[in-house]
């Protein structure tokens, strides 16, 4: 008979076996209920007489995908019994204990396995310790079973990539005893029956691992201090360390230690908060009844080049329109470079280069695109260019086709405005270099279809990329916020700090890189485009930093003339403090009659976060985000936000939006209207501090 335990965990006794099923949606996490169900199973499986053996499975698509995440830094987390309890329980039964694994073991599912005598796993399962995803260690004796189990070398690469195996590759690094094909519980109850008698192999009765050819402090060295999980990947080295120097239960206080001190910490908060809020910005209510198999790219520049590839990557067959034949066999020569720079550093093999080369079509004319289901147009950003090539596409394109634009700040509505057909019309921002930069903005103009919008998020999570849905303003989510970045950087300039200094100090706050070194990368020719477009409507009693365009007015455009905010070396992209640009600050400051002060990183650090955080409210009482999670994708995976600190918006609310709010008071003080706090941060300030 099939009895609940509890809530989310089954018990069934079935020809000398029984059964103990986690049944806890979505992913059969290890919560307070489910603990207390499995050691009541193991309980009742000790005590009956019918049993010789015991099976833990999961229902529905996995076994386990490990603790529950919702439940960390709640009291539920700490609800008895703990994992390690339950796995005492599991190691000290006297009938033989078989994990049966389907779908994936990971994380706490994976270490409750290894407290287990046995594993088996279905063919198409995977196991893996994800949790330095998290900026955790495994806390369930995950680090200590491992290394006892396949050694400290293999154990130490599983743990520090967090990447999960394949049943075969389990199999033969010792991780699982039989991989099985067909019937899930016939197959495990047989391998069950099959152990008793058996002396049950005990991971935790096991010396420490060997440490031949370990060298800890090499490989606590070699992490990447850049990835945003390195304090994890470190404290994942000491706890394998431990599994080879310490006693099973010494190991395990050590690894427990180093979990608690993850747990309580703002990296692996800020982690959890962006695993949850980039799921949650891919979601979309609408039903995406759009097809989309055949894709059309106009433009074959380094954007469009970069969509075709990101598309091709994925499977899909991509046409790449461009007017010239020379325009297109340089952009077909760029993209073969670069799959032939994946395929030099071992990334691809050369058959998929040329499959990949072969899904896309170049073509000269946009006839081809008559049979397009999605086009997406990366021109040159100018409205003018834009409308005419979507007046054009309107009258080719097939009913029902999805027109999107790649622009990175024009109206989506004045393109649309030219097509009879504007439901069918969507920005999709693509982050250069497209290929690789996960973001897409996904724009909605004010008449775009909602299964317009569905079915192109539906296609952004297809070829990996993570989309976020906004709405349209000038500069979007993403570019919008970058104005007050730079703003502050140009005063900041002005008032006495140089480009390499404001670099550092960001650098030194965790960004991939600082704000004028990104601006020579992306290239200041663009941004200067922009001002000038806006120059008319911009409001002129405020302070304006003329130092940008200064250095754009002498061709001076970043890495691709040589020189912006620093100069480069010929093939270089080493940024060198150049002294004609220290002459251009020092000019604007003395026009704009600013006595230049010493300015402290810290004040730099401030203000350009500060006017990350005040336009990203903006930006979310405006609703041009639907969330202020949405804010903190974008700038973690578009525009190298440190993701251990969450995004600018999990930042300040760390931080608290009381003091936020007395901090942008006092810039507003001291430096104008700028900093006026927006009222979505004053309404913050004025609710309760949570925990
Ligand atoms: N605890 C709580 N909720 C979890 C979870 C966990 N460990 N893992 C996933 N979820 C939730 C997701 O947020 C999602 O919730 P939603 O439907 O409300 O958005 C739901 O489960 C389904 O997850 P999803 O990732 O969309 O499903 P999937 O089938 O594509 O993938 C997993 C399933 C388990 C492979 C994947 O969710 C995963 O990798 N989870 C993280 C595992 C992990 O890191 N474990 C270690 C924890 S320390």
């Amino acid at each position: 008979m099939n009895t609940a335990l509890t809530d989310t965990v089954r018990y069934e006794e079935r020809g000398g076996v029984a059964l103990i099923t986690i049944d806890n949606p979505p992913v059969n996490g290890l919560g307070d209920t489910v603990r207390r169900g499995l050691a009541e199973g193991l309980a009742r499986a000790a005590a009956s007489t019918a049993v010789r053996a015991v099976v833990l499975q999961g229902a529905g698509k996995l076994f386990c995908g490990g603790a529950d995440i919702r439940q960390f830094n709640t009291p539920a987390a700490s609800a008895q019994p703990m994992l390690r309890e339950v796995n005492r329980s599991i190691e000290a039964s006297a009938k033989p204990v078989v994990a049966c694994i389907h779908g994936v073991a990971l994380g706490g599912g994976l270490e409750l396995a290894l407290a287990c005598h046995y594993r088996i796993a279905e063919a198409s399962a995977g196991l893996g310790l994800p949790e330095v995803n998290l900026g955790l260690v495994p806390g369930g004796g995950g680090t200590q079973r491992l290394p006892r189990l396949i050694g400290a070398p293999a154990a130490l690469k599983l743990i520090t990539s967090g990447k999960p195996v394949a049943a075969a590759q389990a199999l033969s690094l010792g991780l699982v005893d039989e991989v099985f094909d067909g019937e899930r519980e016939r197959a495990a109850i047989a391998f069950a029956l099959a152990q008793v008698g058996k002396a049950p192999p005990v991971l935790a009765k096991r010396p420490p691992a060997a440490r031949e050819g370990m060298d800890f402090a090499a490989q606590r060295q070699a992490v990447n201090p850049k990835a945003r999980n390195a304090i994890a990947q470190r404290s994942a080295v000491d706890c394998v360390r431990a599994a080879t120097e310490l006693e099973f239960e010494a190991g395990l206080d050590r690894e427990r230690a180093l979990f608690e001190e993850l747990v309580a910490g703002v990296p692996s908060k800020a982690l959890r908060h962006l695993f949850f809020a980039e799921k949650d910005a891919a979601k979309y209510p609408g039903t995406a009844t759009r097809a989309i198999r055949s894709v059309a790219i106009l433009g074959a520049g380094t954007m469009g080049g970069g969509i075709a590839m990101a598309f091709a990557n994925a499977g899909y067959r991509v046409l790449l329109c461009e007017r010239e034949q020379a325009a297109l066999d340089r952009g077909l020569a760029l993209v073969r470079r670069n799959y032939e720079i994946s395929a030099a550093r071992g990334a691809l093999s050369q058959s998929e280069v040329d499959t990949r080369m072969q899904r896309i079509q170049p073509t000269l004319g946009m006839a081809a695109f008559a049979d397009a289901d999605l086009v997406v147009e990366a021109v040159f950003e100018d409205m003018e260019v834009k409308r005419a090539v979507f007046a054009q596409l309107d009258r080719i394109c097939k009913p029902g086709a999805i027109l999107a634009t790649n622009t990175s700040r024009l109206n989506i509505d004045e393109i649309a405005a030219v097509t009879g057909r504007p439901q069918d019309v969507i920005g999709l921002h693509f982050f250069s270099p497209a290929h690789v930069m996960k973001l897409l903005e996904v724009v909605r103009g004010e008449r775009t279809a909602g299964e317009v919008i569905a079915s192109c998020m539906r296609m952004a999570v297809a070829i990996g990329k993570i989309p976020v849905l906004v709405g349209v303003c000038e500069g979007f989510v993403g570019n919008r916020m970058l104005t007050g970045y730079w703003r502050e950087a140009g005063f900041l300039l002005e008032e006495g700090a140089t480009p390499a200094q404001i670099d550092a100090a960001m650098q030194g706050f965790g960004f991939a890189m600082g704000p004028l070194a990104m601006a020579d990368l992306a290239g200041m020719d663009i941004n200067w485009a922009t001002r000038k477009r806006l120059a008319p409507t911009r409001p002129k009693h405020l302070r304006y930093s003329e130092v940008a365009d200064r250095i754009c007015e002498q061709g001076r455009f970043g890495q691709k003339t040589g020189a912006g905010y620093y100069r480069y070396e010929s093939g270089s992209r080493t940024p060198i403090p150049d002294p004609v640009v220290d002459g251009i600050i020092a000019d604007c400051a003395r026009e704009a009659g600013i006595t230049r002060r010493a300015v402290s990183n810290e004040e730099i650090v401030e203000r350009c976060v500060l006017a990350l955080v005040n336009e990203g409210a903006r930006i979310v009482e405006e609703g041009i985000a639907q969330r202020a999670c949405d804010v903190d994708v974008v700038y973690v995976n578009g525009y190298g936000f440190p993701a251990w600190r969450g995004g600018p918006m999990f930042h300040a609310s760390n931080t608290g939006w009381k003091q936020v709010l007395q901090r942008l008071r006092d810039l507003h003080a001291l430096h104008g209207e700028y900093w006026v706090p927006a009222p979505w941060i004053v309404q913050q300030a004025q609710e309760p501090e949570r925990a």
